[in-house]
């Protein structure tokens, strides 16, 4: 089976959608994220802070055409991932692409927790009003990229093991259409 790509902005579960659907379809996951900071021994705040976000962008084309090359996979993309490069064009040319699509309000409450902001180095000083802010401007930008997956699947309601289980089966069935 073709690779299966989830995007879309940070916040919106393509972790926890990630992990959840790969086992539901017994297929592997790959965090991008997770990928390079193995690959690198670094975090992805370091890389941000030693090569600069053009530097971690680099990697991250790269390291995107490694995985793109896999078989029966589930890859959980960086939320910038897609705005980059041509890297939405060569997710479509490789495989399935799905966008996760979260509400302002859910990606607001998901990621003004300290931890989720603190790894974050794109919003790790923002108040919860910049961050607000930022979420709306950000979404403008990268709204256009996201959209160019092939499904689009609403992502708001992963608050508990219930809702992550039935947004799991929902989009299961929408990909096996
Ligand atoms: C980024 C999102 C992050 C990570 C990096 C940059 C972005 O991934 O790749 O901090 O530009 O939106 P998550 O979407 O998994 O948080």
């Amino acid at each position: 089976m073709k690779p299966i790509f989830l995007v879309g902005y940070m916040g919106c579960g393509k972790t926890t959608m990630g992990r959840s659907l790969s086992k539901f379809l017994k297929l592997d996951f790959i965090d991008l994220d997770l990928f390079i900071e193995a690959r690198f021994r670094r975090s992805v705040k370091e890389i941000f802070a030693e090569k600069g976000e053009d530097g971690f962008r680099r990697i991250e084309y790269n390291v995107l055409r490694e995985v793109g090359e896999f078989e029966n996979v589930i890859v959980a993309c960086g939320g910038g991932t897609p705005c980059y490069f041509d890297n939405m064009e060569y997710m479509n040319s490789r495989g399935y692409t799905v966008f996760l699509n979260a509400s302002h309000e859910a990606l607001l409450r998901r990621l003004s927790i300290p931890t989720a902001k603190a790894k974050r180095p794109i919003i790790a000083d923002k108040t919860n009003e910049e961050l607000s802010q930022f979420i709306t401007e950000a979404m403008k930008l990268r709204a256009p990229f996201y959209s160019k997956a092939s499904l689009h699947f609403d992502s708001s309601y992963l608050e508990d093991v219930t809702q992550v289980a039935e947004s799991t089966k929902k989009l299961a069935f929408l990909l096996a259409e």
